[in-house]
Parts: structure tokens; C-alpha cells; sequence
């Protein structure tokens, strides 16, 4: 059930107050990343599009919307959800490899623009789009930049995109009629620090691709880019050039980027115990809770630790997974039952994928406003996971 409850609370003592686990997003630290890339779509020239996916909380969707141009969304839930929030002003762009007839019937209500994923879906589905809903398509340039092949799009057998040589192949044999073509989608990165891989792959794509770029009226760059990466200028010069030359919007549509550094979870210790020469510090949330760090292997940055501090801990997760932990911290004071542990940067990606294994509850969610207000705006309770479990 939401729930709205207001309290003022300062940064100093809000982590103690709160019951826990709860995710806590900060709206001043959310307005920081908007702003940057705010200022970047201003340099470029280029539209920001928030991707959902990353978190999909109303409020912060809300606070995100006066700040960007749109969303971008993976399904016919967030398109609705998307939509609901920005009313019928903005930009919602689809792409998914799971697309299929009854999901674009229901999701094309909401978009501005589906990008199809595979020459399959192009053929199949395109002839159902209505006549405001702009038809695309996502392209595999095949330039892999992540190092972990789990995340990288442009991995060896990708279902993600049409694998450019097939789409030359698909525009030489007539089998995509360029009429019909609005827009170009590409997303190749995740985490990424420098804009450079989307100038190399604007660059290839425009080279391959010339007479896409003579026809469409947007590509779309896709997320895995901090507001700060290196070589904005690079990616500037390069948009800007390329809007003149081809008059097409270019879109991106980061997630991570804006979502990530708002998000914190406080949770606290409820066991200490010793293990073969290692002390546990058992807490209140899981990796269920930050499910990257269980996928990614990441440990993930803890407000109150201080490294080289004298008290060394293994945190680990309260649920029946022996792989459930956080990692090893130091702290400048020993723990006890009742500490309280903040995660900080988790903002994306945490909440999104988080789950009730165990019968863990799913942490509370709150709003920290830009005036110092804590707005509790989300409280999950046993009904819903009875609900969820079809008890009724
Ligand atoms: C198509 C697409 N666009 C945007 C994003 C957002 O990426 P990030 O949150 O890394 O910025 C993703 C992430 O998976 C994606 O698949």
C-alpha cells in the first residue's frame, strides 16, 4: 500500500530514525546528475530520455520528468507507468527483444515511438503501428566495450538489435522499406566513463548506414553513460556536426547515469556472530535487496565504514543463501545489534530488481526533497505478499 507521511529530518540524523531496511532517494543528489546532463543536451545539442528501468518509483519519476524529455521503456507496464506520469506532455521511446502483438497493442497507447528489435519483429509488428507511433530500428553496430560479456549488448550471438551487416543486407535486398523508417536506435554500454565509444559508433553507423541517416528523423544512442564521462566535448562536436549535416534529432537515454548516486539503503545489524576467525554482522536486508551485487560480484560502497578502520566485519544478508553477502568493511567503532549500515549509490537498479525470497519483506521507500523533507512514500505489508502468492 503508498503511503504518504511526511517528517522533517537533516542528513545527520535521518539514517536513525528511519525503520529499516528502507531505500532512501535524495532529491538535491538526483537534481546533481539531472542538471549534468541537463547542461550536456544543452552543449550537444541532443535530447535526454530517462530509462525507466534503472528505477521505477513514481515519485522520482515525477521529480525526473521536469528535467528531461522524455522516458524510454522496455514494456507495455513501464510505457504505462511513463505515460501516466509525464500525462500527454513528452517522449516515450520502446525497445525490447520480447515485444510481441498483444505487448505493442497495449504499450503503443503510451509511446511516441517503438524501436524494433530484430527484422522479425520489423515485418511482423510494424503494419499494427498507429499512424502518430514512429516505427524503428534498434541496430547492432558489434562493437563490444563491456569487459563482462553478461552486460555487454554487443556480445558474440547478441539478441540484442539487428546485427549491422544483416541490416545492410535487409536495405540492399529491399527488405526494409526506408519510408517507413523514422528513427535509429543503438545501445552498446553500461558504466561507461567516456562518451568516445559514441562517437566511434555514430561514426560507423552513419558510414555503413548513409542512406538511413538521408531518411530518418532520429537516432537514439541508448544508456550506459555517466553524466560526467570524459570527452563531452568530443561527443558535442560530433552530435552537433551531425545534426547539421543530416537535421535529425539524436536522443540518449541514460539510467544508472541519473538514478544510481540518489539511491541509499539504510538497514541494520541484527546478529553478530563469529565465524572460523571472521565476525558477521547479519542485517535486516539482502542482496535481494541489491541484486547486482550478488550478480555483478560488486561490494558496494557503506557510508559508516572507514577503511583501515581498527573493527573488521563480513556483511551478510539474513536470508538461507550462503552466498548472500556484501563483502568485508572496516569501521572506526565495533557494531552491535541495532547499527545502522547505509549503502550508498544504489539508487538504480536495486529497488527495480528487488524480491521478497525468504519472506523478507521489500524495504520502505522514501523521498528526501530538496527542503530537507522526508516524504515516506512507499510501504510494502504482508497482504501484498499474500496477494502475490494468490492467498487472496
Ligand atoms: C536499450 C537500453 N537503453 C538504456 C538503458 C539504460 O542503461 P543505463 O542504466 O546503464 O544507463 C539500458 C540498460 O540496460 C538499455 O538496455
Amino acid at each position: 500500500m503508498p503511503i504518504r507521511r511526511t517528517q522533517r529530518a537533516s542528513a545527520a540524523d535521518w539514517t536513525a530514525t528511519l525503520a529499516t531496511p528502507a531505500y532512501v532517494f535524495d532529491g538535491v543528489q538526483l537534481g546533481v546528475a539531472l542538471e549534468q546532463f541537463a547542461a550536456l543536451a544543452r552543449r550537444a545539442d541532443l535530447k535526454v530520455l530517462f530509462s525507466v528501468k534503472a528505477c521505477t518509483l513514481a515519485p522520482l519519476l515525477k521529480l525526473v520528468a521536469e528535467r528531461v524529455d522524455g522516458f524510454s521503456v522496455s514494456s507495455w507496464f513501464e510505457s504505462r507507468l511513463a505515460r501516466r506520469v509525464l500525462d500527454d506532455k513528452g517522449t516515450v521511446h520502446l525497445t525490447s527483444p520480447g515485444l510481441d502483438a498483444r505487448e505493442l497493442a497495449a504499450a503503443q497507447e503510451c509511446c511516441t515511438a517503438i524501436s524494433f528489435n530484430s527484422l522479425g519483429q520489423w515485418h511482423r509488428l510494424r503494419d499494427s503501428l498507429t499512424g502518430e507511433v514512429q516505427a524503428a530500428l534498434r541496430v547492432n553496430p558489434q562493437r563490444s566495450y563491456v569487459a563482462d560479456e553478461r552486460y555487454d549488448p554487443c556480445r558474440k550471438h547478441s539478441k540484442l538489435g539487428v546485427p549491422l551487416p544483416a541490416l545492410r543486407g535487409a536495405l540492399e535486398g529491399g527488405a526494409v522499406v526506408l519510408d517507413r523508417l523514422d528513427g535509429l536506435h543503438f545501445h552498446t554500454h553500461c558504466e561507461s566513463g567516456s562518451f568516445r565509444p559514441l562517437v566511434e559508433t555514430l561514426a560507423l553507423l552513419e558510414e555503413s548506414l548513409p542512406e538511413v541517416f538521408a531518411r530518418i528523423r532520429w537516432v537514439n544512442m541508448g544508456g550506459g553513460y555517466y553524466a560526467d564521462a570524459a570527452d563531452a566535448d568530443a561527443l558535442a562536436a560530433c552530435v552537433r556536426a551531425l545534426r547539421q549535416r543530416r537535421g535529425i534529432e539524436v536522443y540518449m537515454e541514460p539510467g544508472k547515469g541519473i538514478a544510481a548516486a540518489a539511491g541509499s539503503l539504510v538497514a541494520s545489524v541484527v546478529d553478530i556472530l563469529d565465524s572460523a576467525g571472521k565476525t558477521i554482522a547479519v542485517l535486516d536486508t539482502s542482496v535481494n535487496h541489491q541484486p547486482e551485487v550478488f550478480e555483478y560480484g560488486r561490494v558496494p560502497p557503506v557510508r559508516e565504514a572507514e577503511p583501515g578502520g581498527a573493527f573488521g566485519y563480513l556483511l551478510a544478508g539474513g536470508t538461507c543463501l550462503a552466498g548472500d553477502l556484501f563483502g568485508e568493511y572496516a569501521f572506526p567503532e565495533p557494531l552491535a545489534v541495532g547499527s545502522r549500515i547505509t549503502f550508498t549509490g544504489v539508487g538504480a537498479y536495486s529497488l527495480a530488481k528487488a524480491h521478497r525470497f525468504n519472506g523478507h519483506n521489500l524495504p520502505d521507500v522514501h523521498l528526501r526533497r530538496a527542503d530537507g523533507t522526508l516524504e515516506h512514500v512507499v510501504h510494502q505489508d504482508y497482504e501484498g505478499y499474500a496477494r502475490l502468492w494468490g492467498a487472496g
